[in-house]
């Protein structure tokens, strides 16, 4: 963490924007980077530490996310495209913001639900400075992906219905693939506007509700039990079901008019021709393992998102199946 970061953090317990003090840093870097020590509210005195070179605002209830952590330490790489050889991660970000790549230079971005820093990655290498946010342990795999980028990237363990931060602070903030995985969507696509200042710009992407839901009957049986499952029996299934059904779905996969068939089939397949054979097979794996393992999956209707964001009073609101925006206004 850079002392910088004080700048813009508060207290989350705090209503009042309390500030946060540095008490100690020990094993500050010559990058000026604070590896340990512990803020202090100087309103209400909780510490909060600061572990690995990542504030930590978490407490142990709040952490509904282990297959998360697990999750993304395990497959850390394969969805970074910088990492891996592709492009899938900037063609999917720049989809699902609509954001012009050169608006972001220089922009001070939230991620929000980071993950192993996917598409905290794409925006670093926009140019922008990023702050990534996760509540699981995801948040120490996002630091090692990103860390290349140096201090243009700062990593928070926090929870989006409790953020450390003053208002109005970003430009921008995405948050992608995260809103069903927690137990209340509509208080985060509510909550988060206040964090961007006048002209920001916000960008949800969400599992919509719907046809898919009904297509993917063998999924959401296995589901009934799976969140339930130890993370070591689920990951189990998961490369049980991935080792039985991944010929076929690679069979179906090239095949235009049959390849909906896949989605009754109980892995999530991942068949894009720009990754290897074996990319493709830890990446279903990966997606598998995601399906089964998260506690929540609220699918949402992308019009009610858009309605949520009017009601934040944000403007130009757009909205399709998973995807739905809006900007802060400037006056
Ligand atoms: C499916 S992953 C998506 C990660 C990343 N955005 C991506 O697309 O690769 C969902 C992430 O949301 C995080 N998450 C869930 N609830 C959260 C919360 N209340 N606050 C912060 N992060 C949360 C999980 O820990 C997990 O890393
Ligand atoms: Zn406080």
């Amino acid at each position: 963490m850079q002392s910088s970061l004080l700048e813009i953090l508060a207290c989350p317990k705090c209503t009042s924007e309390a500030r946060l003090a540095l008490h100690t840093s020990v094993g500050s870097d010559e990058t000026g980077d604070i590896n340990d020590g512990t803020l202090v509210c100087t309103d209400c005195g909780q510490e909060y530490t600061i572990r690995n070179g990542i504030p930590r605002f978490i407490s142990q209830d709040q952490d509904y996310c282990g297959n998360f952590g697990f999750q993304w330490q395990k497959w850390k790489e394969i969805q970074i495209d910088r990492l891996s050889g592709h492009h899938l991660s900037e063609t999917r970000f720049f989809n699902d913001t609509q954001w012009d790549r050169d608006w972001m230079k220089d922009r001070l971005i939230l991620d929000a639900g980071c993950g192993a820093g996917r598409f905290t990655d794409i925006a670093l290498s926009a140019g922008a400075q990023v702050v990534a946010v996760d509540l699981s342990d995801a948040i120490d795999a996002c630091h090692d992906t990103t860390a290349i980028h140096g201090n243009r990237i700062q990593c928070i363990q926090a929870s989006l219905f409790e953020l450390p931060f003053k208002k109005s602070v970003f430009d921008g903030i995405y948050c992608i693939g995260v809103i069903q995985h927690t137990p209340d969507p509509e208080a985060v696509i509510s909550g988060l506007p206040k964090f961007a200042r006048a002209g920001g710009k916000i960008s949800y992407n969400f599992y919509e509700e719907g046809l898919w839901r009904r297509l993917q009957a063998p999924k959401y049986l296995l589901r009934l039990i799976t969140p339930h499952l130890p993370i070591g029996l689920t990951l189990n299934l998961s490369k049980f079901l991935v080792a039985t059904l991944f010929w076929l779905t690679s069979l179906l996969a090239p095949i235009r008019k049959v390849r909906i068939l896949n989605h009754f089939i109980p892995i999530c397949a991942v068949h894009d021709p720009a990754l290897t054979r074996d990319q493709q097979y830890i990446w279903t794996l990966l997606d598998t393992f995601d399906w089964y393992g998260a506690r929540f999956e609220k699918r949402q209707h992308h019009e009610r998102v858009a309605e949520l964001l009017k009601l934040a009073e944000l403007e130009d609101v757009r909205s399709v199946p998973g995807l739905a925006r809006g900007t802060i206004p400037r006056d």
